[in-house]
């Protein structure tokens, strides 16, 4: 019998209040493309509440409703002038002591005046990342939400925008059974706007998508192009310039898009000459330019080669970290550390467990270091539920679209230690072969665990990978080191190995016997004999040690972890070296 209680009142009974909120997903599908382009930061001081019970949108604060239908004024339970104010980019956490576990809502809030500059413009507005969920309002009018922790998002807003405006975004962090990740990690649930939000002004018809990479395979003298145009000319002629290269080329566009390659035979970017391009590319009156390197990374069989020349990918891996912002990590501390890693002779780094801020590969590409940038389906995601897969596709979409154009980012990886499972099979197996569809110009990935019972490199998403990533921790986890030179003898792989993961933890100047859990004895003796096991196993192309500094990670909660995880070869704040930095880079410099 259909209910119609007389007494219903939408703000306390209406447990279906988020239907309201759905249609307008925010996907790879309407991103566009900003490399090079003017844009004018909302990034600054915004007002900020927390919300646990959802009451901004139960109530739908984003209205402003201050009067009733019949003009008296209500009594409202917001104030966003009135707010505390935190800055964006930033995590909540981070902020204030009282936020540092808060796991909810995130209400953030701010006014912005604009003005037309050009009669025809299109404005986009960008958000770099919001974890995990955002939804954004725009003078009052929802405008779209996102799905995602680590990868940026974009929507139209041309016809909303007044001179006046408020923008009002619901983020959210809760950890979830059917999210990607879920809720279960190792790593700190940070929550907030962590990542910069942007105006970006296009012309009418512009530029939306640019690829432009060498063809494998080509003997690196080829170059290929694709467009994607939107708006009303999308029948036209696009211009490439490369001057370096003495590329001038008029590009047909043929209903806004455009595929083409070319003859071009570039100084090849590589770790030790990240040579890199100024790129342009006009359309009408769009334009944008970047600097892009040119590189050709492939794998033939066991070897990796980076422009026809074996390399073996002497790496570490980092989350996306720092004792100071959590999440919203800056530049200086991006820089600071690849050039840490450099120091360890390091030309390689593991970007775990999810997209780092497009930032990295950008100086990834000025440093030269190679990057392994990965998607976070870690550990047991909800393989059997749909809206889980195309969270997970997504956002690995959205990470090549972000990223397509680096030439440090070598490696997709489609995830991190996940059981081998029919269902993980066919979820990972169809995120392997999306990736391979969307970019086939890098080789595929994913961080794989042993086959524990018969001591081997085994699993049946190996078919669908170009490289084996393994974790392994014998010496910790598995303290029997025995097992470790059993598990090469036994194993016997035909594409290239990354021992994407081994280590073990230490409190930065705890001493004690080699035996003794957390000293830096033990530590050592540990990298010392994973290294004197591993260095002359020939199908290992690269090794990325878990992890470069100590993070935070609430479930290590003994005397020496103190809620950190303490496998980094530094403290958390990068101030001490531990003895397996030492190892590290002394077997790395033989490399
Ligand atoms: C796992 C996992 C990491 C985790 C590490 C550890 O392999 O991939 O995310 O932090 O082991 O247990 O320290």
């Amino acid at each position: 019998m259909k209910q119609n209680p007389k007494n219903f009142d939408a703000v306390i009974h209406n447990e279906e209040f988020e239907k309201e909120f759905a249609g307008k997903e925010l996907t790879h599908q309407t991103m566009i493309y900003d490399a090079g382009r003017e844009t004018e930061l909302l990034s600054g001081v915004w007002h900020f509440a927390v919300d646990q019970y959802d009451m901004s949108l139960r109530s739908k604060w984003f209205l402003e409703k201050v009067k009733d239908d019949n003009g008296r004024y209500l009594p409202l339970d917001y104030d966003f002038e009135q707010w505390e104010t935190t800055k964006v980019p930033s995590c909540w956490n981070m902020q204030k002591e009282k936020y540092f576990y808060y796991e909810s809502n995130g209400l953030y809030t701010r006014k912005f005046k604009f003005f037309k500059k050009n009669s025809d413009e299109r404005v986009f507005l960008k958000i770099g990342a919001a974890s995990y969920s955002a939804r954004v309002f725009l003078n009052k009018k929802f405008i779209g939400s996102h799905q995602g922790a680590s990868t940026p998002f974009y929507v139209e807003i041309t016809k909303d925008l007044q001179e006046e405006n408020r923008i009002f975004v619901v983020v959210e962090n809760r950890r979830k059974p059917d999210r990607v990740p879920m809720h279960n990690t190792d790593w700190f649930n940070y929550g907030g706007l962590y990542r910069d939000v942007e105006l970006i002004r296009v012309p009418e018809t512009f530029i939306r998508s640019f690829y432009v990479q060498l063809v494998p395979d080509t003997g690196m003298k080829k170059m290929e192009i694709r467009i994607d145009i939107d708006g009303n000319d999308v029948n036209g002629v696009a211009r490439l310039v490369i001057e370096e290269l003495g590329i001038d080329k008029n590009i047909k566009i043929i209903d806004g898009k455009a595929w083409e390659v070319l003859d071009a035979q570039p100084v090849l970017w590589a770790p030790e000459n990240p040579k890199l391009y100024k790129v342009q590319l006009v359309y009408e009156k769009d334009s944008i330019q970047e600097e892009i390197g040119f590189r050709e990374i492939k794998v033939d069989g066991t070897d990796i080669l980076l422009n026809g020349e074996k390399i073996f990918l002497a790496g570490i891996s980092c989350h996306e970290e720092s004792v100071l912002n959590g999440k919203a990590i800056t530049e200086e501390e991006i820089i600071e550390n690849f050039t840490i890693a450099k120091e360890m002779n390091c030309n390689y780094m593991r970007l775990a467990h999810y997209p780092h801020t497009s930032k990295a590969a950008k100086i990834a590409d000025r440093m030269g270091i190679m990057l392994w940038e990965e998607i976070p389906v870690y550990w047991s995601i909800a393989f059997e539920n749909k809206p889980t897969y195309e969270d997970a596709e997504n956002q690995l979409i959205e990470m090549i679209n972000r990223d397509q154009n680096r030439a440090s980012v070598i490696i997709w990886s489609v995830g991190n230690e996940n059981a081998d499972i029919d269902s993980r099979l066919e979820f990972m197996k169809s995120l392997a072969l999306k990736t391979k569809q969307v970019d086939p110009s890098r080789p595929i990935s994913a961080a794989c665990c042993v086959n524990k019972v018969d001591n081997k490199i085994e699993d049946r998403l190996i078919e669908y990978l170009d490289i084996i990533g393994i974790n392994q921790y014998y010496g910790w986890y598995d303290p029997d080191f025995g097992k470790l030179p059993k598990l090469f003898e036994n194993s016997d792989p035909s594409k290239p190995v990354i021992i994407t993961e081994f280590g073990g933890g230490a409190k930065a100047g705890h001493h004690g016997a080699e035996d003794e859990y957390f000293t830096e004895e033990n530590q050592r003796c540990l990298y010392r004999t994973q290294i004197s096991t591993m260095r002359n196993i020939k199908y290992i192309k690269g090794m990325s040690p878990w992890i470069l500094y100590d993070f935070r990670c609430p479930r290590r909660t003994n005397p020496f972890q103190e809620l950190y995880n303490r496998k980094g070869l530094l403290s958390e704040d990068k101030k001490i070296r531990k003895p397996g930095f030492y190892i590290m880079q002394n077997f790395y410099q033989e490399k």
